[in-house]
């Protein structure tokens, strides 16, 4: 067993493959931006493993035209409590600092910790950005407006992996307008989308909306880009029930769910509130902070 008592050192990593080996340590999203130039990473070692030097924290920053980026933090469990966190924090907003950013973005699943530790660094107090569900398949299934929701008979439903070239061209010509959300575009990994659960919708036969949904961790979906091009109030649901009922009754390898839903869509807000927010286990606030330096 290891003898964590012994304090770990504070490195800033610049090599390559010192930089992979922090990579388990934080999103596997973030592996390529790990080598990325315009990255800063420091590390806490405590001695070594393997030969190899053994990571146990580590924080990782960007920095673009001014502005850096906190985009990841981590202390192993062993070692919490000391004081690393800040160590990790300081060094890499002097850092950023150095490299002449004029403020310091950090984007957080709020908890009272985390909460503590920015603003004793001075960043302004949390903006609410996206409210996020967590919920799983059992309680969904029960409820009763997810099993019935009669839609007029000029719209239809359909698998979003069955979308035509006709759907395709609309959803293209959909998400190139200029008022078009850029949150709601597809995700960068379009294979992670999930075919069972993902809907699309069309009116007389011209796609309106859809909801593509995504396996994002092992046994949970994510329900994401939600999109109607009309307003009507009954598209959202009937969108969203469908994507959930093939969920609960084909997807049953992945028995949980989460959605995000964005503080500045205030409609969509309303209906997450009234329907989604009374189904969900867990609701977590994901905020914004900003240290101007
Ligand atoms: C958040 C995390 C990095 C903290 O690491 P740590 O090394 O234990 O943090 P530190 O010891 O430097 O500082 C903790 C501070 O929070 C305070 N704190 C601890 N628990 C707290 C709580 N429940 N509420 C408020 N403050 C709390 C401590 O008193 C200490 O403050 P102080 O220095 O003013 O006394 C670590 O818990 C972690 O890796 N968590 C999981 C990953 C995560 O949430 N990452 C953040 C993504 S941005």
């Amino acid at each position: 067993m290891k003898d964590t008592n012994e304090k770990p050192l504070l490195l800033k990593l610049v090599k390559s493959q010192h930089r992979q080996l922090v990579a388990p340590l934080t999103f596997s999203a973030y592996a390529p931006l790990l080598q990325d130039p315009n990255t800063s990473v420091f590390a806490l070692q405590s001695g070594f493993l393997d030969k190899k030097p053994h990571f146990v924290g580590l924080s990782v920053g960007y920095f673009a035209g001014e502005e850096g980026k906190i985009l990841s933090l981590y202390v192993q469990p062993l070692y919490r409590g000391r004081g690393l966190a800040h160590l990790l924090i300081e060094n890499l907003v002097k850092d950023l600092q150095e490299k002449r950013a004029k403020m310091v973005g950090v984007s957080y699943m709020q908890k009272p910790i985390l909460d503590h530790l920015f603003t004793k660094f001075g960043f302004e107090k949390p903006v609410e950005k996206m409210r996020v569900l967590h919920f799983d398949s059992k309680t969904m299934r029960r409820t009763r407006w997810v099993r019935n929701i009669p839609l007029p008979s000029k719209y239809q439903l359909f698998p979003l992996a069955e979308a035509t070239g006709k759907d395709q061209q609309k959803m293209q010509e959909i998400f190139g307008r200029k008022d078009f959300p850029k949150e709601l575009r597809f995700t960068k990994n379009p294979e992670t989308i999930e075919k069972i659960s993902s809907t699309g919708e069309r009116k007389n036969a011209i796609l309106i909306g859809r909801l593509a949904t995504h396996k994002v961790a092992p046994k949970t979906i994510r329900y994401t880009s939600l999109y109607v091009d009309e307003n009507n109030r009954l598209i959202p649901i009937a969108l969203m029930t469908t994507a959930i009922r093939n969920h609960c009754e084909k997807a049953v390898d992945d028995p949980f769910a989460i959605q995000g839903v964005l503080t500045n869509y205030p409609k969509m807000q309303i209906l997450a509130k009234r329907k989604l927010e009374p189904l969900a286990n867990k609701v977590a606030i994901s905020v914004d902070r900003t240290l101007f330096l």
